[in-house]
């Protein structure tokens, strides 16, 4: 080994272990409740941010570092007054799912109420991305089961005529995938396949597995010889406070990952473990410092640097309620073969 290849490899022995985990990145509205965001670019170079509260309340900026700004009323929702689909009168939206596509941003949300499995969900339409532009077509018609919760979709195309793929999925057995008919409003009627599912119960007092959801797919055409999809997914307890007591370390809200040469899967870890069969999903990113529980999380690339931001709502533990989501995105860079936050 010559002096400079060991230089190198003592330099990247402490990148891994000695280099604190960055701070999650924005400037502008960053606070005040902004869970499960979508965020990408607009053509006219404007960054879009869609997020949960407030009726899929939208905002924008310059850059994906900000400033943003949104407006927390009613004109600034993407569905003012809600869905066209009815559930239950307690209802809420979230979780929206945004992309471009044949001149029309494509919003897929959920219809739910808290830990229940009468959900649905919806997509809507609009020219601009803007508050007051978007049509809503209602229901993608998915048919429940009881392996299945209808939330958190997420699309995935890997070429304008490929197929359509939606993931989504949440408690009972997490992630699946199917595909939408071509115009991306409906289910195409093929039977979901099952991606991903965490079996373990979590040390402390939950009586069930933890939740693996948020799905977010992401390809990769080269990396060391091989074209990857990487499945991206929140894991662990979403949003418990102090008063409800918290969950123990590590199992807490956290954003990871699985890798497939295939589009559908089988999906595995870093360890080699298959995410279906055998539990598998390798952390991404997880609390540091005053970093509570990242989740809800997505991917963009931004043109303008050639870089791809991991984006996330997390807490920040110092302002002690837990409560308010705040908005974040760090690079990550996928040159080992596996998604690492660099910045
Ligand atoms: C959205 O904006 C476009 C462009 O200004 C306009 O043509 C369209 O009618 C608007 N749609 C809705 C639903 O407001
Ligand atoms: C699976 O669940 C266990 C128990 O909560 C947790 O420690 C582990 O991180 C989870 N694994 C994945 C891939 O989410």
């Amino acid at each position: 080994m010559g002096y400079l290849s060991s230089t190198l490899l003592s330099f990247s022995a402490l990148a891994t272990t000695a280099f604190a985990i960055p701070d999650p990145i924005c400037s502008g509205a960053c606070t005040g409740s902004i869970r499960d965001p979508a965020v990408l670019r607009r053509n006219d170079g404007t960054w879009m941010r869609f997020s949960t509260e407030g009726n899929l309340r939208i905002g924008t900026a310059p850059s994906i570092k900000g400033p943003w700004t949104t407006n927390k009323g009613e004109d600034g929702a993407m569905l003012p007054g809600g869905s066209k689909i009815h559930l239950d009168d307690d209802q809420r939206l979230w979780a929206p799912n945004v992309f471009y596509k044949n001149g029309l941003f494509h919003a897929h949300y959920s219809v739910s109420t808290i830990g229940s499995q009468n959900s649905a969900i919806g997509v809507a339409t609009s020219v601009t991305g803007e508050p007051g532009n978007w049509t809503d077509h209602g229901s993608i018609g998915l048919p429940g089961d009881k392996r299945w919760n209808r939330i958190d979709a997420n699309f995935f195309q890997e070429c304008a005529d490929c197929k359509p793929y939606l993931n989504f999925g949440s408690g009972w057995e997490h992630l699946f995938q199917t595909t939408l008919t071509p115009d991306l409003l409906k289910w195409s009627g093929e039977e979901p396949v099952h991606i991903a599912r965490n079996k373990t119960l979590p040390h402390g007092s939950q009586t069930y597995p933890s939740i693996n959801e948020g799905a977010f797919q992401w390809w990769v055409p080269n990396v060391n010889g091989h074209k990857y999809y990487y499945m991206f997914f929140s894991s662990g307890a979403c949003c418990r406070t102090p008063k409800e007591g918290l969950s123990p370390p590590g199992e807490e809200y956290k954003i990871m990952v699985c890798r497939s040469e295939k589009v559908s899967g089988p999906f595995f870890d870093k360890k080699g473990r298959n995410c279906l069969t055998e539990n598998g999903g390798s952390l991404v990113l997880g609390s540091h410092g005053d970093v509570f529980a990242p989740g809800g999380q997505g991917l963009a690339h931004d043109p303008d640097v050639n870089r791809v931001a991991l984006y996330y709502h997390y807490v920040n533990k110092a302002d002690g309620t837990y409560k308010d989501y705040r908005f974040g995105f760090n690079w990550i860079d996928f040159s080992s073969g596996w998604p690492e936050v660099v910045e």
